[in-house]
């Protein structure tokens, strides 16, 4: 990622609204779509691929007052900076959400409601796993306000469940993929694909399993291995490219049968069942995210901000009930705009509009131009007057074809 400009300030309290505020460069017409993102980072059980802001805990230990009273906290302290406008979406994400209560859902919800408006309608997502839930609870979340429902599956074969260290088995993958199908008209599944020792067969199990319980919305990733985890410590065997491209061509042949497009890279949805939440990253919106870690972006009228919350979950807590969730901020530096841009839009099927560009990042579409032009002769990119989205070959090498954006200096 380009956040090449300088942190303006570090473990100190965020810079006031005034400051945002202040005259610059940028002029942002209007400001983007504003989402909230909300990290809850506890997890039973570490999963060795995993490098997201999650901790290990047991059930009984989460300390789910505490860091609910931080959460509003964190929120009440982040208001003036997104002062009066309407939240398109809400992503509850982790960790492990489906560990807290659905009293605890409620109660987030609840000042969420209270102390930002909410678009009508607008999509309220909650991360669950398998063996986390009970069906009461399930239907109880969905009481408390959550509309749609994410849950991380990852495959429904034991074996390759215990390979990848998840906490469930296929069993209970299914319970709960049989419950989002009951209790939720909006849900996802979420499979990940090139497995330790999964072949092509087991691949295309897993899919028409999932696919039987009708999602809207399903996800599947690639398996990576990430920097500081255990498995970068000790790599798995796993499919080789040609198989893992074999992989992801049966993946897309399945789903668009199963009347779910590839409208993202690793996203597939019914027609209107995109999800919303994603949608504005893709799009290049503003998000605020609270809780342990989360990561913001803000646009004022003369810059975009960028923050992160303190990560680990005890050092978030406190300094968030002093009003200090805020570890660092910087204001990401002009050239680097339109590489973001690029990196977000340029996973979407249907790419950007032209119009859209200049909305985000405030700078014309011919600061681009060069590296557009570049992207078309190498046949990754197709254009008309109004939009940019990648070629099949583009979406083949997206990082080839991203890279072509990066800031020159
Ligand atoms: C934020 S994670 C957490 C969701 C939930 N805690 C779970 O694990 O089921 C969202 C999704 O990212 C995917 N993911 C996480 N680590 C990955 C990795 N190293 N490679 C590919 N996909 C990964 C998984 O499909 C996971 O469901
Ligand atoms: S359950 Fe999800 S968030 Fe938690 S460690 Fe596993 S992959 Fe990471």
């Amino acid at each position: 990622m380009a956040e090449s400009a300088p942190a303006l300030r570090s473990g100190t309290r965020a810079a006031s609204v005034e400051h945002h505020l202040r005259p610059g460069a940028l002029q942002l017409a209007a400001l983007p779509p504003l989402a909230l993102y909300v990290h809850l980072p506890w997890c039973l059980v570490k999963c060795p691929y995993c490098d997201f802001n999650s901790h290990e805990m047991a059930r009984s230990a989460l300390p789910e007052a505490r860091y609910l009273q931080a959460l509003r906290a964190d929120l009440e302290a982040a208001l003036p900076l997104v002062w009066g406008r309407p939240i398109v979406s809400v992503f509850i994400g982790g960790g492990t959400p489906s560990l807290f209560s659905p009293d605890g859902i409620d109660a987030l919800l609840s000042s969420v409601r209270a102390l930002l408006p909410l678009e009508p309608a607008c999509e309220m997502t909650l991360e669950a796993n398998p063996g986390t839930f009970e069906r009461e609870r399930f239907r109880a979340f969905a009481q408390a306000g959550v509309n749609r429902l994410s849950i991380g599956v990852q495959s429904f074969d034991d074996a390759l469940l215990a390979r990848i260290g998840r906490v469930h088995d296929g069993e209970q993958a299914r319970a709960a993929a049989q419950e989002a199908h009951e209790a939720f008209e909006r849900f996802n599944l979420d499979l990940m694909y090139a497995l330790p020792g999964q072949s092509l067969d087991q691949l295309q199990r897993d899919l028409d399993t999932a696919l039987a319980f009708e999602p809207p919305h399903l996800s599947v990733y690639h398996l990576t291995i990430e920097p500081n985890t255990r498995f970068a410590l000790h790599p798995p065997p796993r499919p080789d490219d040609d198989l893992a491209s074999d992989m992801l061509d049966s993946i897309v042949e399945l789903t668009a049968h199963a009347g779910l497009a590839r409208y993202e890279v690793s996203a597939f949805a019914r027609p209107g069942r995109e999800c919303e939440h994603n949608l504005n990253y893709w799009h290049f919106g503003d998000y605020l995210g609270i809780g342990a870690g989360a990561h913001s972006k803000l646009s004022f009228p003369h810059r975009v901000v960028r923050q992160q919350r303190w990560r680990e979950p005890a050092t978030y807590m406190a300094q968030a009930l002093q009003g200090e969730a805020v570890s660092n901020e910087h204001e990401v530096a002009r050239d680097a705009l339109a590489f973001e841009f690029m990196l977000n839009a340029l996973r979407l099927r249907d790419g950007f509009a032209t119009q859209l560009f200049g909305e985000r990042t405030g700078l014309p579409l011919s600061s681009i131009e060069e590296a557009l032009q570049q992207a078309e002769r190498r046949g990754l990119i197709d254009r008309d007057a109004s939009r940019v989205w990648p070629s099949a070959r583009g979406f083949d090498f997206l990082s080839d074809l991203q890279q072509l954006f990066l800031p020159r200096s």
